[in-house]
């Protein structure tokens, strides 16, 4: 395992985190799965393997597994694992009302991890919207308050919105860490590469959530496969993901959802050369290379920025859009349909579309709507 600095702090973090949103899971009695039901023992073996390997950076969330995760993650961290690792949980923030709310989730977070402290506790998902929210409800004294009160070591956010509303937050306050979505394919996306070169450039420890975009790096069609390798040594492109994030200095920590003991080796294997400017000019081209082919299958340039909406029949134009966009580069699969079949149920797929046009004239990107839903239902429900 290769270990990161982080100057700031004052400490070390490997390299690879398990992220604990995709813990291995039982089925129901009937067959189907929740993401509720986590298998424990598997889990809670996999946790340990883990941090006996190395691994000392474990993340969790109020929300994760239907508030399971973070029990769970309470009880692998029994019997002097607690102790091997930084802990990083984050504060709910759409769950908080009240300055008090701050206080009460904390709480109750602490007492479903058995833990005295959170190492790294993390604002989730903060948007603008969310930001403004917590910041004018007064969060950022509250953080000082935690801090210093040693319930919390660390005060961090975790974030999902442009770089502009990145660069706010992060000049707002003086952060411990930050966690963005970073991988291959949003190089230029949210906070994107821009980001993570701005909080390293302020000493701000980056954390990377979705390396693999959810998985869906790892399930590669025959001309992606293909071109990767062309590379002089072969990889897998689980391994090339990751390598092309483990290359810049200003990554700390890369969490990584596992599902299986198979794909923890897997990473855990991947993790042991992870060294920062590793690759090679030729590597990086191929990447460039992987790049343009994923986004040449993308159907509709939607960035989701929602300016669209609301649709005055409900039509989830975003969502609709970015399960097409999915399908088409990623490969169409059954969890695309069911995204689908879930928004026909909901009333607000493709069909209802009353072809008004009120989207068309406000979309940014200039996009056909009405004609590229159509093309998506079609797609989508044959
Ligand atoms: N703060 C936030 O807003 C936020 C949002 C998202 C995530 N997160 C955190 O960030 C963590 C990382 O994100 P992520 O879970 O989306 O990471 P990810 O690495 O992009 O996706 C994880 C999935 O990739 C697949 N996978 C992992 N290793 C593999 C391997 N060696 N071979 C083949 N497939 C492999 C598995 O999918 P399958 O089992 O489907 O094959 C696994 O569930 C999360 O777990 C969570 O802790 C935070």
């Amino acid at each position: 395992m290769q270990y990161r600095k982080l100057e700031k702090l004052g400490i070390e973090c490997s390299i690879f985190g398990i992220g604990c949103m995709r813990l291995p899971l039982l089925a129901n009695p009937d067959g189907s799965i929740s993401s509720d039901r986590i298998d424990e023992p598997e889990a809670i073996r996999m946790l340990r393997y883990a941090i006996d390997h190395g691994v000392n950076y474990i993340d969790t969330a109020y929300g994760y597994h239907g508030g399971n995760s973070e029990r769970l993650v309470g009880k692998a961290l029994k019997d002097g694992y607690r102790e091997k690792v930084k802990l990083a949980t984050k504060l709910p923030v759409w769950k908080a009302n009240t300055y008090e709310d701050f206080d009460m989730l904390l709480n109750e977070q602490l007492s479903k991890l058995e833990t005295e402290y959170i190492d790294f506790y993390l604002l989730h998902a903060l948007n603008k919207a969310s930001w403004e929210k917590v910041r004018d409800m007064g969060i950022l004294d509250w953080l000082k308050d935690a801090r210093s009160s040693g319930r919390i070591r660390y005060a961090g956010f975790s974030f999902h919105d442009e770089f502009e509303v990145f660069k706010e937050i992060v000049d707002a306050f003086d952060w411990d860490m930050c966690q963005i979505q970073l991988n291959i394919l949003d190089a230029d996306k949210q906070a994107g590469v821009i980001g993570l070169k701005y909080a390293g450039s302020k000493g701000i420890p980056v954390v990377i959530m979705e390396p693999l975009r959810g998985g869906k790096f790892a399930a590669v069609t025959e001309d992606i496969k293909e071109l990767w390798n062309q590379a002089e040594t072969k990889r897998s492109p689980v391994e090339w993901a990751f390598r092309w994030l483990y290359n810049f200095p200003e990554v700390t920590v890369i969490l990584s959802g596992v599902s299986t003991m198979e794909q923890l080796q897997d990473n855990l294997r991947i993790f042991e050369n992870a060294l920062p400017d590793c690759m090679t000019q030729d590597e990086l081209d191929l990447v460039e290379k992987v790049r343009a082919l994923y986004e040449s299958k993308t159907r509709v340039r939607c960035t989701a920025c929602e300016y669209c909406l609301p649709c005055p029949n409900g039509v989830s134009i975003p969502g609709i859009f970015g399960i097409y966009n999915d399908a088409s580069t990623f490969g169409i699969k059954d969890g695309h349909i069911k995204r689908y079949k879930k928004l026909i149920n909901e009333n607000r797929d493709a069909s209802q579309c009353i072809e008004c046009g009120n989207c068309e004239s406000v979309c940014p990107q200039h996009i056909d709507i009405i004609d590229k839903l159509k093309e998506a239902h079609k797609i989508l429900t044959e």
